[in-house]
Formats: structure tokens, C-alpha cells, sequence
């Protein structure tokens, strides 16, 4: 059932694949290139990016990461650059990533760090199936 769900999903999403294929801004000459404000879910995006990097950190020193729970719910809602972007496929690979998040939390602090590994894998799943600009720095959040 939950492959069905997963096939469903991609085929979907193929769809509009083609959106959100601008690599990620890095740079101000990039803000003269795209002169378009930011998206809610883009700056959100780029919140998760630098919390995950700081949330690996910390589990590496068996430290309490932060908890970005609440905060980070706001991918259901956020407005994204395209509204087309918001999906039901994007809803339901959200959701699969909210639901990884709180593993992390919820796990033993030496099974943290696998935890952390497979919430990277959910970050990567919805960007191969609808955003795969980002996803060489994405990958990057799951390299030692
Ligand atoms: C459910 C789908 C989904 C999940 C899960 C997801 N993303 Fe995204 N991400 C997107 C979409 C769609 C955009 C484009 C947002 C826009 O342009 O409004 C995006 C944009 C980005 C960007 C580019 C932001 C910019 O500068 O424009 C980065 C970086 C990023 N995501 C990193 C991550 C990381 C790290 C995670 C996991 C912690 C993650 N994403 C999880 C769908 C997702």
C-alpha cells in the first residue's frame, strides 16, 4: 500500500518536474538574476538547510539538538514561489519529512545521528520528485 502511495506520488509530481529547476541563490549577483522576493517556503527552505547542519552537530556531541518541530510545520502552509509547487505529492512527502524530524527527537541519543540520516533521505526524495536544483547541497547534509 505504502509503494502504491509512493508510485502515485511520483507520477504525479513528474508532472512538474520541470519547475523549480533554477539552482539555489548562493550569491547577490544571483538576487539581480532573479529579482523575484523570495518565497515563504524558499527561506524556509534555507532555514532547514543551516538548522540541519547545526542538528547534526550537535548530535555528534550527543548534545540536544534544538527543537525545530513546530517551527518547521510551516512547510504545510508556506507560500511557495510557484502555487503549482504545493501539491498533494508535496503534502504527503512534507509530511513523510515532518514525521522523520520527529524521530530524530524521539530516538535514542546513539540512534540520533540515523535518524538525522533518513530525515535527509526525505529532504532528498521530495526534491528528486519536484525541486532537483538543491540537491547537491542537500546531499552535503548527510556527508561526515
Ligand atoms: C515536500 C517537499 C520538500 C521537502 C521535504 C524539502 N524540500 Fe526543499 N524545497 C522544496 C520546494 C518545492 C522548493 C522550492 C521553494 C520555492 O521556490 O518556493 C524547495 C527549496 C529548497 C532550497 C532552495 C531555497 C532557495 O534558496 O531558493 C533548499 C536549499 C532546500 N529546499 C533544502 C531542503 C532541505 C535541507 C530539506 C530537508 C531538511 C528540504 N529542502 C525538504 C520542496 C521540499
Amino acid at each position: 500500500m505504502k509503494k502504491l502511495l509512493l508510485l502515485a506520488v511520483f507520477a504525479f509530481s513528474g508532472t512538474i518536474f520541470y519547475q523549480c529547476t533554477r539552482p539555489a541563490q548562493t550569491s547577490s549577483a544571483d538576487a539581480v538574476k532573479y529579482p523575484n522576493k523570495d518565497s515563504e517556503l524558499a527561506l524556509l527552505m534555507r532555514e532547514m538547510e543551516s538548522e540541519a547542519m547545526t542538528m547534526r552537530e550537535a548530535i555528534k556531541k550527543g548534545e540536544e539538538p534544538k527543537d525545530l518541530r513546530t517551527r518547521f510545520e510551516a512547510i504545510l502552509t508556506a507560500q511557495s514561489t510557484e502555487a503549482s509547487m504545493k501539491t498533494p505529492a508535496f503534502q504527503v512527502m512534507a509530511k513523510n519529512y515532518l514525521k522523520s524530524l520527529n524521530k530524530v527527537y524521539e530516538a535514542p541519543k546513539e540512534e540520533r545521528l540515523e535518524k538525522y540520516t533518513l530525515m535527509i533521505n526525505d529532504c532528498m526524495n521530495c526534491h528528486k520528485a519536484q525541486c532537483p536544483g538543491p540537491l547537491v547541497r542537500i546531499k552535503k547534509l548527510n556527508t561526515p
